[in-house]
């Protein structure tokens, strides 16, 4: 059964799904803030309870504390990135991840070269400044877990996935500052995002906002960059970042199931809702439209043709390519005459339910005993 408008506004604030005023009407004009706070309606909960009782969770705390790694000395700072060149070099395959062919007739119809090129430097200075803050939010949000979440073994776990995190943050922002010269403001739909994932009063909702969708979505993009570049820095960096966010992808997946198998078919409705919503934000996200304005060129002139760009159009269903299986294997797919399931029709990244699931991926991602050589 299709989404009624009704439902659509309820959850998405617009009735259809692919109404392009709609999303952009969402726009981040707070670009010189330099703090944004959001209330975290939480309750912290001490747990008497020390015992070992979800040996699963406990093994990943193992696997996390041999698995640190250090952002200053892991990784050679000293090589100097030629972003022209590099983009250049990229481009053929990935780059700006558009077919300039597909704008022929448009506002971008002058835009030889030189003009595609330089998109394709800003739109990947964008991709990793939303990576960036995405980052920040995992690190709030995984602090936050330590908080709320119940169990020891969690708790045990989460704490290492902070370290994790500022490291990420770290990286990240280094890489944007010293190698591409700056970064973009964080983009509005993901700022949505992540203020209703802190917002959330329960504890599982965070969990699934960001371990889950977040973090899904982010080994999914990970992966992606990082096969498709060839610069050695970004590279190695992305492959480092990765085997950290398989884990975190598994704690989500490992905590969830547990906790959706006891869960009222009421209870589950509420949490399909929370995952197409993110779904939709995150999709919403990649029109870059920030992009588009430094550019010069109207966001509402393009973004209607980039929901149809062939090119783009693999790009956003490689993306739920995490999401879809590890929904289904939390159960929130089927549930409630396969509300989730339906929703993941209409945005056209159904194909991933039997795609491999994140629960234990995580061990093709380990860096190995002396993280060395990464490079793959
Ligand atoms: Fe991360
Ligand atoms: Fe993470």
């Amino acid at each position: 059964m299709s989404i009624t408008e009704n439902e659509s506004k309820d959850i998405l604030g617009r009735s259809d799904l692919n109404d392009i005023e709609g999303i952009l009407s969402i726009t981040n004009d707070d670009v010189d803030a330099i703090q944004h706070i959001v209330k975290d309606n939480a309750d912290a909960i001490f747990t008497w309870d020390y015992s070992l009782t979800r040996p699963a969770l406990r093994k990943l705390y193992e696997k996390a504390k041999v698995g640190q790694w250090n952002g200053s000395t892991d990784l050679d700072w000293s090589i100097n990135v030629d972003e022209e060149k590099q983009v250049a070099m990229d481009l053929a395959a990935f780059a700006s991840g558009l077919t300039p062919a597909h704008y022929a007739s448009t506002t971008l119809s002058n835009w030889g070269d030189k003009e595609w090129t330089e998109f394709a430097i800003e739109q990947r200075r964008w991709s990793l400044s939303q990576f960036m803050h995405g980052e920040q939010g995992a690190l709030i949000c995984t602090a936050k877990i330590v908080e709320t979440v119940p169990w020891y073994d969690a708790k045990l776990y989460a704490s290492t996935q902070v370290v994790d995190e500022a490291r990420h943050v770290e990286v990240f922002a280094r890489y944007l500052d010293e190698k591409l010269g700056g970064s973009y403001q964080i983009n509005a739909h993901l700022r949505m995002l992540l203020d209703d994932i802190v917002n959330d009063s329960r504890w599982d909702m965070t969990y699934l906002g960001m371990q889950i969708m977040v973090e899904g979505l982010a080994l999914a993009a990970f992966g992606n960059m990082q096969q498709m570049t060839n610069e050695p820095l970004l590279k190695k960096l992305l492959r480092y970042v990765m085997s950290d966010e398989a884990r975190h992808v598994a704690f989500g997946v490992l905590s969830l199931q547990e906790v959706y198998a006891h869960m009222s078919d009421k209870e589950i409705k509420e949490r399909q809702e929370f995952a197409y919503e993110a779904s939709v934000r995150m999709r919403d996200r990649f029109m870059s439209q920030e992009v588009w304005s430094r550019m010069g060129v109207n966001p509402r002139d393009v973004v209607p043709l980039v929901l149809n760009d062939p090119t783009r159009e693999v790009f956003q269903q490689m993306l739920f390519a995490k999401i879809v299986p590890n929904c289904k294997k939390l159960g929130l797919l089927d549930r409630n005459d396969a509300w989730l399931r339906r929703r993941f029709e209409e945005m056209g990244v159904i194909q991933f339910e039997n795609a491999e699931d994140t629960g234990e991926e995580y061990v093709k991602f380990e860096l190995g005993e002396t993280l060395a050589d990464v490079q793959h």
